[in-house]
């Protein structure tokens, strides 16, 4: 079957909604296909909240778009764009009166107005909220205009491959799930907005969903991959399931004690304490737990406790609801009445396919929003409430540039012989995937894909975590280069099938493959600390040699790295303290 839109969008996350939405308005015939049914997104796991400087909080009068914007600059440890940042930060409040009067359901102050409260890095409690759900409920307002404005969701519709000839892409192909098919989607402009790939790691509170598919659909198909080193580990998700104890947490007013009960951030960031940035606390519980100052789990490793009880039963159940629900259920644990042991965990992919503030990418026609770009908006370390405010700016931009892009290219022919060209391309990819046949011989049928996926997502968390050394990182180069070739071996049987997700899994590994290697070259060759990148051989930020982007490019061969000149308007780079 051949589809055709005018704009494609690919995911059904908060990025890919916003930017459908957009497009539409602008009068394009608009497509969504997404692997999951849109309202099972991980943007639905977003606890905490989104950041606007609405001012509405007691404390927090003083308030502006422009703190925000040095907030935030400063948080990415003066890596963001601050172009890209001042336009987020801009948008910031009218992005939330846009929920608000789409129904979201935002918890609320006494008066009435919008509530917020303090995150991390923030000079001003500026985090508005819906209780600890606000991912889910942004999720279900969107996809509600979606429904509202008829808009043609293809559920459980994997992009394996994108259409791309001169630099110019028309469309995708498409594993559909319930078929068994790969299916064409010819497209004026397709907008890629898949998510973060944190699932190349083990700990992680992403979905199991969250691979690196997505972006390397796109940097397969020519465009670089930015700034993939810096990765955000969240320094509360509980022991074992890496699930997400919302900063909203400490936001509240609880703390962080190790094993001598001593609130321990008071050596690393006396001044905020446990809404320092991520970066800084999850360095700081590591190091507590490294010295000897946590608790150990045979099973999980070291831990600390995050511990709510002061705020009480009816805080807590009120603005934390969520948590409770996830401590009862995964830990068996009441967090009204004990500490919940936590461990910082993979949390978000600040790097992504390099685009504009547009959306545009160095292929025509391809745009990408969200977790799976990088504007870039977060730089080496991303604020909390920053991620969901990001999904819906640069979703809203992505989809307003893709529909002038196509508006303006009305006449457009699509090349007749294209699509199936690479529609046959794809069915025998998968074919030597199945068969073991083929000129390059991949998948002569030994290698089992979970095997692989576990040994990446143990190299990514032993070897890429918090605190990197070149040895621990060339290490986990030349496993992950390893890994690569075992997968040229892989067994994944029967590829025409309903629900083949075993196929959806070797496919999903694939992209992890690629991308893992992005991140590991680019954390070799950032030979400084910057943010989340904290390289014990280099521990001192530098500017003279660093203050730039990496870009990593697909070759056969592997990522070949680049880089690019950070823009800087108001905010001149100086030391983080906090
Ligand atoms: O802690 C949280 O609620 C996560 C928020 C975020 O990643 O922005």
């Amino acid at each position: 079957m051949i589809k055709r839109c005018d704009v494609l969008v690919v995911g059904g996350g908060l990025a890919g909604l916003r930017a459908a939405l957009e497009a539409q308005a602008n009068g394009l015939n608009v497509v969504i296909a997404s692997k999951l049914y849109p309202v099972r997104s991980h943007s639905g796991a977003a606890q905490g909240g989104i950041n606007a400087a609405l001012a509405n909080h007691p404390e927090g009068q003083n308030d502006n778009p422009g703190l925000h914007a040095f907030d935030t600059v400063k948080g990415s440890d003066y890596l963001a764009d601050q172009d890209a940042v001042e336009i987020m930060t801009a948008a910031a409040p009218d992005v939330i009166y846009q929920l608000d009067h789409w129904g979201c359901p935002f918890s609320r102050l006494a008066n009435g107005r919008v509530a917020q409260r303090p995150f991390g890095g923030a000079g001003f409690p500026r985090t508005c909220y819906g209780a600890d759900k606000t991912g889910h409920y942004i999720l279900q307002t969107l996809y509600e205009q979606v429904i509202k404005n008829h808009i043609e969701t293809l559920n459980e519709w994997l992009v394996i491959s994108l259409i791309v000839e001169n630099k110019t892409c028309s469309g995708v192909i498409a594993f559909n799930l319930q078929s068994g098919q790969l299916e064409i989607i010819e497209a004026g402009a397709v907008i890629v907005a898949t998510g973060g790939s944190g699932r190349i790691y083990g700990k992680s509170s992403n979905a199991f969903t969250s691979t690196g598919l997505g972006m390397a659909i796109a940097y397969r198909a020519g465009v670089p991959l930015k700034d993939m080193e810096f990765i955000q580990f969240h320094p509360t998700t509980i022991i074992g399931k890496n699930i997400l104890m919302t900063e909203g947490c400490r936001g509240e007013g609880g703390y962080l004690v190790n094993k001598n009960n001593e609130r321990f951030m008071k050596k690393y960031a006396p001044d905020k304490m446990e809404l320092a940035p991520r970066d800084i606390v999850s360095r700081s519980i590591q190091t507590e737990i490294n010295e000897g100052l946590g608790f150990t789990d045979p099973a999980f490793g070291g831990y600390v406790y995050l511990d709510i009880r002061h705020l009480g039963a009816d805080k807590i159940t009120e603005r934390l609801p969520g948590v409770v629900e996830i401590c009862t259920d995964f830990l068996g644990i009441n967090p009204i009445k004990e500490p919940i042991p936590v461990q910082p965990g993979q949390h978000y992919t600040m790097g992504g396919i390099d685009t504009d503030k547009d959306g545009v990418t160095e292929v025509q026609g391809l745009y990408a929003a969200g977790e799976c770009a990088c504007v870039s908006v977060h730089g080496a370390n991303r604020l909390g409430g920053n991620s969901l405010l990001e999904t819906l700016v640069f979703g809203q931009r992505a989809g307003a540039h893709a529909a002038q892009y196509v508006a303006g290219r009305a006449k457009q022919k699509f090349n007749e012989s294209l699509p199936d060209y690479f529609l046959k391309q794809q069915e025998s990819r998968l074919q030597q995937l199945t068969m073991g046949a083929g000129p390059d011989k991949i998948g002569a049928g030994t290698e089992n894909p979970y095997q692989i996926r576990n040994e990446l997502n143990k190299t990514m968390d032993a070897l890429v975590g918090i605190f990197r050394t070149e040895s621990d990182l060339k290490y986990a180069l030349s496993g992950i280069e390893a890994l690569k070739q075992r997968f040229r071996k892989i067994k994944a049987p029967g590829i025409f099938s309903s629900f083949n997700y075993h196929l959806l899994w070797v496919l999903e590994l694939e992209g992890n493959l690629d991308v893992a290697e992005a991140i590991v070259k680019g954390a070799l060759a950032r030979r400084e600390s910057r943010g989340s990148h904290s390289r014990r051989d280099f521990p001192k930020r530098d500017d003279v040699h660093w203050l730039k982007h990496t870009l990593a490019t697909y070759t056969k061969e592997g990522a070949v790295l680049s880089d690019r000149p950070v823009t800087i308007t108001k905010f001149q780079p100086q030391e983080r303290k906090y």
